[in-house]
């Protein structure tokens, strides 16, 4: 039997090439070994962006055509938005009766959140509960394995102590433990050498033209050491050597380090080139794409699809779950 894997992302905003290789390269990876689920996390985009939530409709599909270009394949995977699967607001609830507070608010995504994010007010009570719904994410399916960034991992280890929690609470065994599978590949930086993020304006996104794509490559920062061509350059400080490792790894990453430390040509030259090495990356992409943006009502086919097959398994554990806080309770008590 397969293992279960779930994963999830906010619609928040256009994906990017950090979205790419860092999250979904991975998760079309696992799609043979595993029952994978893949969830469109409307919920917890909203817990986030309540004040600005009008574009949410229109993240959800651009979010959806991006999966499905990158290889997110829905004979193999289940692909839905969790909003049309109601059953993760009701395990949310019999999660939320057995949490305690304190777990939620030592949590430290919590607390860097509310330090760093001050454009949005996000002192509200949906978003200190936000990890309890990520467990239910998880835990609707029962899954094993969740693919997920480092900065997600104590959402997974509250995931875990929840379900153990219910479990012995209810003497159930309902819940199994799930693991986090992180990344290998390096985190891919913004043009601008700081995070990157739809908010910093720093971000190569998988919709961008051709022409945007160029355009921004063009403008990456480089090694400050190297003003004339003359000056050799040190590729490892670099950020646009470090996409090369990403773009293009092996023979041609060797050569740009060459160049650049040999002084032997020059930056703009050196990024030239690694445009085109990202647009050959982007190349399946892109034209898959656009191939099913002209094919919107099957998006939306393969979502609602998804919907009822993620509601099938999730309407079993449900079932099971009022089982153990109803009736097994009352069966003891008699
Ligand atoms: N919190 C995750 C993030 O911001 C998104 C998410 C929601 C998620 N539910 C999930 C990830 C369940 C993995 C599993 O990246
Ligand atoms: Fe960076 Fe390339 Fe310039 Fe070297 S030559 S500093 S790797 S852009």
């Amino acid at each position: 039997m397969k293992k279960t894997v779930f994963s999830g992302m906010r619609p928040t905003g256009k994906l990017h090439l950090g979205h790419l290789v860092g999250a979904l390269e991975g998760w079309v990876k696992l799609q043979k070994e595993y029952h994978c689920l893949f969830g469109i996390v409307d919920w917890h985009a909203l817990m986030g962006e309540y004040e600005d939530s009008g574009r949410i409709p229109e993240y959800i599909k651009e979010m959806a055509l991006d999966w499905l270009a990158c290889g997110i394949d829905p004979e193999q995977s289940i692909v839905f938005i969790q909003s049309r699967v109601p059953e993760h607001l009701e395990l949310f609830m019999f999660l939320a009766c057995l949490t305690p507070l304190g777990w939620l608010e030592r949590n430290p995504t919590y607390k860097e959140q509310l330090r760093e994010i001050a454009t949005r007010d996000l002192q509200t009570y949906a978003f200190l509960g936000y990890p309890v719904l990520q467990a239910a994410d998880i835990l609707l399916y029962k899954a094993q394995a969740v693919p997920i960034g480092e900065d997600q991992l104590p959402h997974i280890e509250l995931t875990r102590e929840i379900g153990r929690r219910f479990n012995f609470f209810y003497q159930a065994d309902i819940f199994p433990d799930c693991e986090a599978i992180l990344t290998k590949t390096p985190r891919l930086l913004g043009i601008d050498n700081r995070k990157m993020s739809k908010s910093y304006h720093n971000a190569i996104n998988l919709s961008d033209s051709e022409h945007e794509i160029r355009r921004k490559v063009q403008g990456m920062f480089t090694d400050p050491r190297r003003i004339k061509l003359t000056d050799p350059g040190h590729p490892q400080e670099c950020n646009v050597y470090n996409y090369y490792q990403v773009f293009a790894p092996g023979q041609t990453t060797r050569e740009v380090y060459e160049w650049c430390s040999g002084a032997k040509k020059g930056c703009t030259e050196c990024k030239l080139f690694l445009a085109e090495k990202i647009l050959l990356h982007l190349a399946p992409i892109r034209a898959k794409r656009a191939e099913l943006e002209a094919h919107k009502e099957k998006v939306e086919e393969i979502l609602q699809e998804g919907a009822k097959k993620a509601k099938a398994i999730a309407r079993q554990t449900i079932a099971e779950v009022k089982d153990a806080v109803f009736h097994k309770k009352v069966q003891a008590l008699t």
